[in-house]
């Protein structure tokens, strides 16, 4: 009881010191920076969902990509100037989190021109926004801008603009592709050079003196802002061709950027996620990497509430293995502060409060991601407990382990490969990556045996009776039909988890949270009966399987996929483009056209257990 009142005082000191500097919070900054947008003419458009409507990337990433199309061929429904707060989540920094600047989940200030504005306004807003309405120090801001690389020109335009703002010469420094060109998110896409906006929070070079520049390992400089220029298309063989419009692209990181307003030494400091920390920091028994492991904890759990809020469930694909590394990391960290698991509630709910107004799916939800990582954490406690027992015991006899070895860790302790390589690493030990795949495609082909029997294919081919056949050839593409049509009502994350075709019926398994209306059961059983009327073309393709990927197939977790793979499409193919209703990777058999199939009707909804659900229908 006393400490908790202890660390209310405290939290109140902070925030009353904060106050009295005239600190600006995370709240503010938001308004700030949509109010300042709105007045030059932009459309506010909300955050999109944390899944994309991409299948080549697993998250939202960036602001810009609910807006991909725009800056292609597609005119904005939003008018030509948009600026939006977007949730972005970005699994290439999971490990990277501990530092004072790297998050999973951040979110991203942005505005956005699609063949409007470009250099001159794009680039002086900026600088407007943080010095005058920021009030940030001129002295403060160092710049990177394109230095021209592998035939595209240095952006000589975007140095001239600085420089007429009033940056010295040389607070401008120039990278190439790694640093100063963005895009494209996932394969194919815009893209272009970058300017971006450093922020020096130390005001002295490192020992590298005059080198000691914007990205300099010493930390001295921290990015807050990216300006794309779109001016390039780069097509999946890697081409870059120059786009018919230009348009921008701007990112800010709300935490980044409240750290240095708020000027904290890291974005853990400021007001997002100050208490939040201390509430970890102060429990901790073990003091041991405090700062990092408290920063991981938190972090994580943003990550995990708002992944879980969009009906993720932890599994080991896609957005779920994400969610189960998450999950598991922080049950790991927080073994390693000696804390108990009761703290994550008080964090979730701190969470959700903090983020109501904004998000309110995070607080409606909040029970869900509670359940969500309860159950995954009683599944996986146990045996982070016995597999560090079993990875202690193999690292005291050997310093490399085997493939073998790391596959008995996932598959029978629940570790996922990058624990055991952040295990690994700090004991200085070695993993033999490679042979864990070879491992795991083994065991998958051997489930695979299994599994295969009930999709599709090697099930209908076995069906001697003609007649059965044929039914079931029906029923297997109306499951086709079905998933889409849940897709298309429900929402992108649904995920078929399972499924099985008799002569009489079709079973489908998907992840939802919760039981489908009766309206929305119509509503998906009528789609379904409009798409077979429509007599759609059933067409079949053959690819790799990362070509039907990159092309939106939907494909079946847990299956182990030859090096071509057949693609089974239904829609119309004589409209330009055409217009698919359905994708899938698939082995068939399937009907040729959908009106085939005769009529659809869902016959039952069953639950098996939190966050899956049944479906069984028939076509007659
Ligand atoms: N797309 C760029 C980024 O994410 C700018 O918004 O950094």
């Amino acid at each position: 009881m006393k400490q908790k009142s202890n660390q209310i005082l405290m939290l109140l000191q902070a925030w009353l010191i904060d106050i009295l500097k005239n600190i600006m919070f995370s709240s503010e900054l938001r308004k700030k920076f949509l109010i300042f947008f709105a007045q030059r003419n932009h459309t506010i458009v909300a955050s999109s969902s944390l899944l994309p409507n991409d299948a080549t990337v697993l998250f939202t990433t960036a602001g810009m990509q609910q807006f991909k199309d725009y800056y292609v061929d597609k005119v904005s429904p939003f008018g030509p100037r948009v600026a939006s707060i977007q949730k972005c989540f970005r699994t290439s920094d999971i490990e990277e989190v501990g530092d004072n600047r790297h998050l999973t989940f951040l979110e991203m200030l942005g505005n956005f021109s699609f063949g409007d504005y470009f250099k001159k306004e794009a680039i002086s807003w900026a600088f407007e926004f943080l010095t005058k309405e920021l009030r940030l120090p001129l002295s403060r801001i160092w710049i990177t801008v394109f230095k021209g690389e592998k035939g595209i020109p240095e952006d000589k335009e975007s140095r001239q603009i600085w420089l007429s703002l009033g940056i010295p010469e040389e607070r401008i420094r120039v990278s190439g592709f790694e640093d100063n060109f963005w895009g494209p998110t996932g394969k194919e896409g815009p893209c272009g050079p970058t300017t971006e906006i450093h922020i020096d929070l130390r005001g002295k070079a490192c020992e590298k003196g005059k080198d000691c520049q914007p990205n300099c390992s010493c930390e001295r400089f921290i990015e807050v802002w990216n300006l794309v220029f779109n001016e390039y298309y780069k097509n999946e063989k890697g081409e870059f061709t120059l786009l018919n419009k230009k348009g921008v692209d701007t990112g800010m990181g709300l935490e980044r950027l409240a750290m240095v307003v708020q000027n904290k030494n890291s974005v853990f400091e400021t007001d997002i996620f100050h208490s939040l920390i201390e509430k970890v920091r102060s429990s901790a028994k073990n003091q041991e990497n405090l700062e990092r492991n408290s920063r991981i904890v938190v972090d994580h759990l943003r990550g995990i509430a708002f992944i879980a809020a969009e009906d993720i469930l932890p599994s080991n694909v896609g957005q779920g293995y994400i969610l189960r590394r998450l999950i598991r990391r922080v049950l790991r960290y927080l073994n390693l502060l000696n804390l108990s698991r009761e703290i994550v509630l008080v964090l979730f709910k701190e969470i959700s409060r903090f983020y109501s107004s904004y998000y309110p799916e995070i607080s409606q939800k909040e029970a869900q991601v509670i359940e969500v990582f309860e159950k995954e954490a009683s599944r996986f406690e146990k045996n982070l407990q016995k597999g560090l027992i079993h990875f202690n015991k193999l690292i005291s006899e050997k310093r490399v382990i085997s493939g073998r070895e790391a596959f008995r860790l996932y598959d029978t302790f629940g570790f996922p490969l990058e624990m055991t390589l952040e295990l690994a690493k700090e004991k200085g030990i070695k993993v033999e990556v490679a042979d864990f795949y070879k491992a795991f495609k083994e065991h998958q082909t051997i489930s695979r045996a299994g599994a295969h029997r009930k999709f599709g294919g090697v099930g209908i081919d076995q069906i001697k009776n003609e007649e059965e056949r044929i039914k079931a050839t029906k029923l297997h593409s109306a499951t086709h039909l079905l998933q889409a049509a849940l897709r298309a009502i429900l929402g992108n994350q649904i995920r078929q988890e399972g499924s099985d075709i008799t002569p009489e019926r079709l079973r489908f398994d998907f992840n939802y949270p919760r039981p489908l209306t009766k309206e929305e059961l119509a509503t998906v059983e009528n789609l379904v009966n409009e798409k077979i009327k429509e007599d759609l073309e059933v067409k079949r393709e053959e690819m790799t399987y990362e070509e039907a990927i990159n092309s939106g197939a939907l494909a079946f977790f847990k299956e182990k996929y030859p090096p071509k793979v057949s693609v089974y499409s239904m829609g119309n193919f004589k409209t330009k483009p055409p217009l698919i209703f359905s994708k899938e990777i698939c082995a068939g058999p399937h009907v040729q056209r959908t009106s085939e199939i005769g009529k659809f009707k869902i016959l039952k909804q069953e639950s098996l257990g939190t966050g899956l659900r049944r479906l069984k229908a028939t076509v007659f």
